[in-house]
């Protein structure tokens, strides 16, 4: 509890799996709290779970201004390899506010639907394929991250945008550095740089040559022009690929700390899908959502946010609202956990929500079946997790092992 006083964001874990105790106390006394922003600046926090929902589908609250509530910024013009903000947030929908967020979003939608999604089911079966075949060659035991979960991310966003996977050096490295607290700002303003040049040379390289994939789709949607694009496919592999990497590794993780987790997932696709939806509701990786400002004052609970204030949400802890799941600290996967927060809520939720679960329930079902015996390696309590800091939680290393 503040008591009114503002605190810094509570980012303290004392388990792998569960958000920092504060916020749980913060959600039962002050579901909006006061919040000291790293650049000294005092806005709010939300950690309930109905009032993250009325933030997030709140056309009054915008995210067009580039702020974080961790220790580093989101992005800045630089971390985009652009020279001012409006360059900067050019295509990127994540901080546009309607009409412009509708603009970039609508032309992309149809691509990311799940019908649509769909139709990558064989092409995403055989990038899990690759890694799996290699992972019984090289042996027990792997590191898992680098094995399997980057690689299958990576690869499914080269698959959809149509860039060969052979390039996802290019923005994995960038946007690991980008993403990467210890990373000096000259550091990750160069990687800007390199990914930009990146992206710019592949929209080059299509423009030339179009194939029958999302980015020549984009490049020749008559409502985006030119300088739209640069952004549009960066947020795409950035988006993409760290996310459901991370989440695979934490699901992995959870399913083998868990007692009979791994095996009760053998064979049933019905309870892959169910054990989806409560890992991401338990581990919610994006644990707080981009900031938003308030344009006109809004009554939230029992407080008036002004016009101007910045606003926290908390995925987190929404996600962990005994209001909304019952018994919520528990990974329960049986559970219906449909309603989570872990792709957010409102207009800007998650556009690739549908290609993050076909990716995470093929991986986790071909697994099971190719590795039944599939445990922690005894390092595994070694594992490094991705610093609370950041905006995004996920593990560098996940050593695990299996019996040949
Ligand atoms: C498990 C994996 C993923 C998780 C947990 C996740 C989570 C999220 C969340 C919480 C947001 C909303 C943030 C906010 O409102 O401030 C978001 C937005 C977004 N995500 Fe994902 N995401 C995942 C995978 C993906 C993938 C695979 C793609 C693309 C291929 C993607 C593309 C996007 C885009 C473009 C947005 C911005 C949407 C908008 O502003 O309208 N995400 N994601």
């Amino acid at each position: 509890m503040t008591g009114g006083c503002p605190m810094s964001l509570p980012t303290t874990r004392t388990t792998p799996f569960d958000p920092p105790a504060a916020l749980a106390a913060l959600r039962a006394e002050e579901p909006v709290s006061p919040l000291r922003y790293p650049d000294g600046h005092v806005g709010w926090l939300v950690t309930g779970y109905d009032l993250a929902r009325a933030v997030l589908n709140d056309a009054r609250f915008s995210v067009g201004v580039m702020r974080s509530v961790v220790g580093h910024p989101v992005e800045t013009p630089e971390t985009l390899g652009a020279s001012d903000e409006s360059d900067a947030l050019r295509g990127r929908m994540d901080f546009a506010d309607a009409p412009e967020h509708g603009r970039l979003r609508h032309g992309q939608l149809r691509h990311f639907r799940i019908s649509e999604i769909g139709r990558h089911r064989d092409a995403i079966e055989h990038i899990v394929d690759e890694p799996l075949a290699a992972m019984a060659q090289l042996g027990p035991p792997v590191d898992f991250v680098h094995a399997f979960a980057l690689p299958i991310s990576s690869l499914a966003i080269c698959h959809i945008l149509g860039v060969p996977g052979t390039d996802r050096h290019y923005f994995e490295e960038p946007t690991s550095l980008l993403m990467d607290p210890r990373s000096s700002y000259k550091d990750r303003a160069a990687a800007a740089l390199d990914f930009r040049a990146y992206t710019e040379r592949v929209i080059g390289e299509k423009r030339a040559e179009p194939g029958d994939d999302l980015l020549s789709e984009l490049i020749g949607y008559e409502d985006f022009d030119d300088e739209d694009l640069p952004g549009i496919v960066q947020l795409l592999f950035e988006a993409g690929h760290e996310t459901t990497a991370n989440m695979l590794s934490l699901s992995v993780l959870a399913l083998l700390s868990e007692q009979d987790g791994w095996q009760r997932l053998h064979g049933d696709p019905a309870a892959i899908e169910a054990a989806v939806e409560e890992l991401l509701r338990y581990l919610t990786i994006v644990q707080t959502a981009n900031v938003r400002t308030a344009l006109e004052p809004v009554e939230l609970g029992d407080v008036v946010v002004e016009a101007g204030q910045s606003v926290a949400v908390s995925l987190a802890a929404g996600n962990r609202d005994p209001v909304k799941f019952s018994d919520p600290d528990a990974l329960d996967l049986r559970r219906d956990a449909r309603g989570h927060l872990a792709f957010g809520y409102g207009p800007h939720m998650c556009l690739g929500q549908h290609l993050a679960r076909l990716e995470l329930r093929i991986a986790l079902a071909k697994l099971v079946d190719r590795f039944p015996s599939l445990h922690l390696a005894a390092d595994a309590g070694e594992a490094e997790f991705v610093d609370d800091e950041r905006f995004i939680y996920g593990v560098r290393n996940l050593p695990v092992t299996w019996l040949e």
